[in-house]
């Protein structure tokens, strides 16, 4: 099992507030500069993601603000299905099922909640349009040196976002106001197990992992960027 170190994602979010608290260094930002879209209050994305190993996985996106919940079913390249359930008060499970992957369960306490439709919007610095993927025109943001967001100049839909750690996501479809079932996302009893939420919690005061099962920091992250 991959561990990866809690700590840069704790430095980065670090940086990260002093970075949005003082005055903004952006190269004279004209007002005629485009904004990113805020997203959708709810949609369904299957995104394509390079790791920063170069592993790759799909995922299986439900983003849901009015519920408060962050849905990220991950499909490892020829390997487990990693569900991700986000809540937006602070709480993620990551666990597997079945057979064939296993019963496994993290519980892990963010202390921040989901992103904001409209995390982008603050304090992101354009920097022009760009061809990515092979031939969707873009307008591109970054923000805080963390992330870079690809928006579609024309549909105004998300295309990508790369984080700085070489994580890359492509956005294969994007459907807005799907809902996923609820039933989908509750977490399994085996992560209701007293031992594990508490090992999960001394993991993070130790600044250990941030998810074991997948060796990735995606949800510190993406919480580093969009909730300070
Ligand atoms: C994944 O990203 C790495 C590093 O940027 C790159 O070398 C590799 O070609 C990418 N793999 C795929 C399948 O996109
Ligand atoms: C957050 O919400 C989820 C889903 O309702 C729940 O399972 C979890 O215990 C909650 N966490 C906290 C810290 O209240
Ligand atoms: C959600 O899933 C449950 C269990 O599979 C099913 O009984 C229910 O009809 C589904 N609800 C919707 C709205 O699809």
């Amino acid at each position: 099992m991959k561990l990866k170190f809690f700590l840069p994602a704790l430095l980065h979010l670090a940086l990260f507030q002093l970075i949005s608290g003082s005055p903004k260094m952006s190269m004279n930002p004209s007002s005629d500069d485009p904004i990113p879209t805020p997203w959708p209050d709810r949609f369904h994305a299957l995104l394509y993601m390079n790791l920063s190993k170069g592993n790759l996985q799909m995922s299986d996106l439900w983003y849901d603000w009015p519920r408060g919940r962050n849905v990220n079913i991950f499909q490892k390249q020829l390997g487990v299905v990693l569900y991700d359930i986000e809540w937006d008060n602070g709480t993620s499970f990551y666990y597997t099922t079945g057979e064939r992957d296993g019963e496994s369960c993290q519980v892990m306490e963010f202390g921040v909640g989901i992103p904001r439709p409209d995390f982008m919007l603050d304090g992101a610095r354009y920097l022009g349009t760009e061809l990515t993927d092979g031939g969707f025109l873009c307008h591109v943001w970054g923000k805080a040196e963390f992330i870079w967001y690809y928006e579609d100049v024309v549909s105004k839909r998300p295309v990508r976002w790369d984080f700085y750690d070489g994580i890359s996501s492509h956005v294969m479809t994007f459907e807005e106001g799907a809902i996923l079932n609820d039933s989908v996302t509750q977490a399994p009893s085996y992560c209701f197990n007293q031992d594990l939420e508490l090992k999960a919690r001394r993991c993070i005061d130790d600044f250990c992992t941030v998810n074991p099962l997948t060796g990735n920091s995606d949800r510190a992250l993406l919480v580093s960027v969009l909730d300070q």
